[in-house]
C-alpha cells in the first residue's frame, strides 16, 4: 500500500507477524511434555484449600483444533489482502478503473455515484424558493434524511435539541428564523461569544442573575431590583441582550424574558453562564454539503416551526 509510511507498515508488520509467533509458540509449549512433569490424566500434586487437586489434563482436542483454525485463517488472509504488500488477490478499496491515473477511494467514487444520481434532484429543488419548499412533502422528506445525517447528533432526530444544543422546531430563534437567516446558520456556522463575568464579583451576579429570573417572573424581589442596574450599568449585558434583554441576532444573543433556555433556567445553572461565560458553536457546512443540500436542509429546519 504506496499510501501508508514504511514506518506503519514495519509497526504493523512487526505487530501481526509476532502475534502469530507469539500463539504458535504457545501451543507448542503447552503441548509438550516437560521432564519431572506429571503424566497426562495424572495429578501434579498442587493441591489447593485441603483438597481441590490439579490435573495435568491436555486441551480439549475441539478447542486445540479452532486455535489452529483461527492461526490458519489469518495466514491466509494476511497473504490474499493487501496490508504490507498487494496481497495475491490484488484486492484494493481504490477504484481499480482508476488504479493507473489518480488513485479515487472506494467511497470518494460512490460518492461521485450518488451525486450523479441524486444531483439533478437536488438542482431541481435548488430553483424553489425556501417558504415553499417547506410545504413539499417530498422535499422534506429528504431533507429529514439529511438533517438525519448530518444534524441529528448535536440537534437531536426530532431537532429538539438538548443543553447547549438548540431546539429547532420551535420558532424560538437565537441567530434568527427567516429563511436567510436559517441558511447562513447552517452555511457559515455561528460561532456564540458570551464572556466571562466573574470580575463583577458573587453578590453582583446574584443579583444581576435574579434579575434575570425576575423577567420570567421568577427570583428574589430585592435582588432583582439591585440586579437591574447591574445589568443595564456596569454589567454590560445590554450592549448583547439589549435593553429590555430581548436579544440581539446579530451575536446570537439569546433573549432572556421568553422561557426558552439553551443552558437551563434553574439559578445555578444562569449564575454559572454568567460567571464561567458560554462558547456554543454551530459547526459551518457549506464546504461539507454544497449549495443544494443547504438549500433542502433549510427548507426542512424552516418547515418544522412554520406549518
Ligand atoms: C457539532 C454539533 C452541531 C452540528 C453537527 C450541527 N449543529 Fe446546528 N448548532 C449547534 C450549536 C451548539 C448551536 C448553537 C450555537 C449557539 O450557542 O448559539 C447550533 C445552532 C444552529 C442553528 C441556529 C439556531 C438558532 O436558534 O438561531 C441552526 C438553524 C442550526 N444549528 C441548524 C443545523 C443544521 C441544519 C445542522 C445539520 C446540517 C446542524 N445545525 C448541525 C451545534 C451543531
Ligand atoms: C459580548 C456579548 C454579551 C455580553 C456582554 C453578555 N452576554 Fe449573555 N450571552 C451572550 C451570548 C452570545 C449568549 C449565548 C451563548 C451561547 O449560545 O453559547 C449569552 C447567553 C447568556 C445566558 C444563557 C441563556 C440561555 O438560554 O441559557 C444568560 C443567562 C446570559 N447570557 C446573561 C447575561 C448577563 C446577566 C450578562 C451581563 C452580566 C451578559 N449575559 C452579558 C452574549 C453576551
Amino acid at each position: 500500500m504506496s499510501e501508508m509510511s514504511s514506518f506503519w507498515s514495519g509497526w504493523i508488520l512487526i505487530l501481526s507477524v509476532g502475534n502469530l509467533l507469539a500463539c504458535l509458540w504457545l501451543v507448542w509449549w503447552s503441548v509438550k511434555k516437560r521432564p519431572g512433569e506429571a503424566n497426562a490424566g495424572d495429578v501434579t500434586g498442587h493441591t489447593w484449600d485441603g483438597d481441590l487437586q490439579e490435573y495435568n489434563n491436555p486441551l480439549p482436542r475441539w478447542w486445540l483444533w479452532l486455535f489452529y483454525g483461527t492461526l490458519i485463517f489469518a495466514g491466509v488472509y494476511m497473504a490474499l489482502y493487501p496490508w504490507v504488500w498487494d496481497g495475491v488477490l490484488g484486492w484494493t478499496s481504490a477504484d481499480k478503473s482508476m488504479r493507473s491515473g489518480a488513485v479515487v477511494s472506494q467511497y470518494e467514487n460512490e460518492v461521485q455515484k450518488a451525486n450523479d444520481t441524486y444531483g439533478p434532484i437536488y438542482a431541481k429543488y435548488r430553483a424553489v424558493a425556501v417558504a415553499d419548499l417547506a410545504k413539499d412533502a417530498e422535499a422534506n422528506g429528504m431533507g429529514k434524511r439529511l438533517f438525519l445525517t448530518y444534524c441529528m447528533q448535536c440537534h437531536g432526530s426530532d431537532a429538539k435539541g438538548a443543553t447547549g444544543f438548540p431546539n429547532l422546531s420551535d420558532n424560538d430563534w437565537t441567530w434568527g428564523g427567516t429563511p436567510e437567516q436559517i441558511k447562513a446558520s447552517i452555511e457559515g456556522g455561528r460561532n456564540a461569544v458570551m464572556p466571562t463575568q466573574a470580575h463583577l464579583g458573587e453578590a453582583a451576579i446574584d443579583q444581576v442573575a435574579n434579575y434575570v429570573m425576575s423577567l420570567g417572573g421568577r427570583g428574589d424581589k430585592a435582588k432583582a431590583e439591585a440586579g437591574k442596574a447591574i445589568f443595564t450599568g456596569a454589567g454590560g449585558c445590554i450592549a448583547c441582550h439589549g435593553p429590555d434583554a430581548k436579544g440581539n441576532p446579530l451575536m446570537g444573543a439569546p433573549n432572556l424574558t421568553d422561557n426558552t433556555w439553551l443552558y437551563g433556567a434553574s439559578e445555578g445553572v444562569i449564575k454559572k453562564t454568567i460567571t464561567g461565560g458560554r462558547n456554543g458553536v454551530m459547526p459551518a457546512h457549506k464546504a461539507l454539503l454544497g449549495d443544494d443540500k443547504v438549500h433542502l436542509l433549510t427548507a426542512y429546519v424552516y418547515s418544522l416551526s412554520n406549518k
